[in-house]
This record gives structure tokens, C-alpha cells and sequence, in this order.
């Protein structure tokens, strides 16, 4: 098992686009899996136009041609979608899945989960690292996922990132904006000419309120899974003082 820049190595297609897929399996006789996010969190909050349905399609694709089906769930994992992983609103179950971030709920820890044809790709001693796998770290994972099994927090991040959007959208479709996303990954488009640059300046020093604007347009939230409906209320308003002079 080797390790390198595997940047240079990987062929990049347009998100949700099953026929460029089938495109680059034409075009290049190497390729050896598909790696993709179920929602795109850096790209803009992206999510295809059919849906988590778009991950049953590449495990298709994947599956006719001995690729393996790997998803990046640092960010959509853990809970954040209203499920443990963005993969389980699907029938699509991935050969590989790393995760991170609401793993630990702050504490720093990642994991790569394989199975069926990923097992046993990777030995012991084949990744090593300083910190991986200290019994602390997975001590807190372990804490993390006894929260989200017995727990309603879940089912809160459904509604919530539900009431953030709908209560954005009541107030500010009329201008263009819409949202999407699934539970707590929560994105906010606005219009595609808007000058978003000083948005996230603006929301810290106006509103207290860390947001993030992604793909140009989009702004990002990812809330806490357990936010109150009284704390869903109050960012909703405090984004929508934030965007409507915008609008005027
Ligand atoms: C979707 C996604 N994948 C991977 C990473 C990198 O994760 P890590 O810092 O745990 O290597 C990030 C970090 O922001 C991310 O958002």
C-alpha cells in the first residue's frame, strides 16, 4: 500500500452526473473506485438533482465495474443529516467511508470504515499515526454515537434545519432565495449575482452569528444537532436582519 498525492491522481466530474461517469469509465481504463460526498459541503452545499437516489446509481457503476464505492462523510456523517450516515436515505451502502469532524463533537478523531471487497486492503501498520487510535479518542466516538442511539437529537436536526429553512424561505423566497440541504447541513442560496463577499464579516460583527458562504452564493450552516426551537427562531431572524437589506 502506497501513499502519495493522490490529488493529481483522481478525475474530477460534475456532481450528480451519472452520464459523465460513464463518460470517464469510456475515456480511462485505470479507474479503480468513485469517491464522493453525499451532499457537497465545500462545493456549495450541493446535493443532485435526484437526490441521496444519485448514490444508489454510482454503486451501480461501481459495482459493474469492480470499483469500489467510497463517501467522504466527514462532514454529512454522524447525525448531522438526521441519520448516522447522509448514505442511509439511500439503499446505497459504500465499500468504504471516512469520517471525521461531529465524530468526536469537537474532540479531534477520523476513521475510514471498509467493508465486503475493501476489507482487508489495509493492514495493521499500514496507515500509522501518532494519535490514531488512542484509547481516549475512541472512548469519546464511543460517547458521541451512545447520544445520537439514545437520544432524540436526530429527529431534532430533522426538524430544526427543517423550521431554519422553511422560516428563510417564507420571508425571503420572494427575492430568490432558497435552500437546501438535509437536517443541520443547511444551505441558503441566494442569488447568483449578489455580492456575498462581506456576508460572513457582516453576520460575525452584526449579528454574532458564524456562518459561512460556500460556492460563490450559499450560505452554510451547520447548527448544533440539539438547538432548541427558541435558538432555531433567533438564528433564522438574526440571517434574515443579516440578508434583506440586500434586497432593498
Ligand atoms: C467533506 C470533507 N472531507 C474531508 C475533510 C478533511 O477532513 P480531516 O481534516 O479530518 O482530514 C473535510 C474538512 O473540512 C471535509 O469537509
Amino acid at each position: 500500500m502506497k501513499f502519495y498525492t493522490l490529488d493529481e491522481d483522481f478525475i474530477r466530474v460534475p456532481f450528480g452526473d451519472i452520464a459523465a461517469i460513464k463518460q470517464a469509465a469510456q475515456d480511462h481504463d485505470e479507474i479503480c473506485a468513485i469517491f464522493v460526498e453525499p451532499i457537497q459541503g465545500e462545493g456549495g452545499l450541493n446535493t443532485a438533482a435526484n437526490g441521496f437516489t444519485y448514490l444508489e446509481e454510482l454503486q451501480v457503476e461501481c459495482e459493474a465495474r469492480n470499483w469500489l464505492f467510497m463517501l467522504d462523510e466527514v462532514q454529512t456523517g454522524n447525525g448531522r443529516t438526521g441519520k448516522y450516515f447522509a448514505y442511509q436515505h439511500s439503499n446505497a451502502r459504500p465499500d468504504v467511508l471516512t469520517t471525521a469532524k461531529g465524530l468526536g463533537n469537537g474532540f479531534p478523531v477520523g476513521a475510514c470504515m471498509v467493508r465486503g471487497r475493501a476489507n482487508g486492503l489495509f493492514g495493521a501498520g499500514s496507515h500509522g499515526s501518532t494519535y490514531g487510535g488512542t484509547p481516549l479518542a475512541s472512548r469519546v466516538v464511543h460517547s458521541v454515537y451512545d447520544v445520537l442511539a439514545n437520544s432524540d437529537i436526530m429527529t431534532n436536526a430533522v426538524t430544526e434545519g427543517l423550521f431554519i429553512r422553511e422560516t428563510l424561505v417564507d420571508t425571503l423566497g420572494q427575492y430568490g432565495v432558497s435552500s437546501r440541504g438535509a437536517g443541520m447541513m443547511i444551505g441558503i442560496a441566494l442569488p447568483e449575482d449578489m455580492d456575498c463577499s462581506q456576508l460572513v464579516d457582516r453576520a460575525r460583527d452584526e449579528q454574532k452569528l458564524i456562518i459561512n458562504v460556500t460556492g460563490g452564493h450559499v450560505v452554510r450552516l451547520l447548527p448544533p444537532l440539539n438547538m432548541s426551537r427558541d435558538e432555531s427562531t433567533q438564528v433564522a431572524e438574526r440571517l434574515i436582519d443579516l440578508l434583506k437589506p440586500s434586497f432593498r
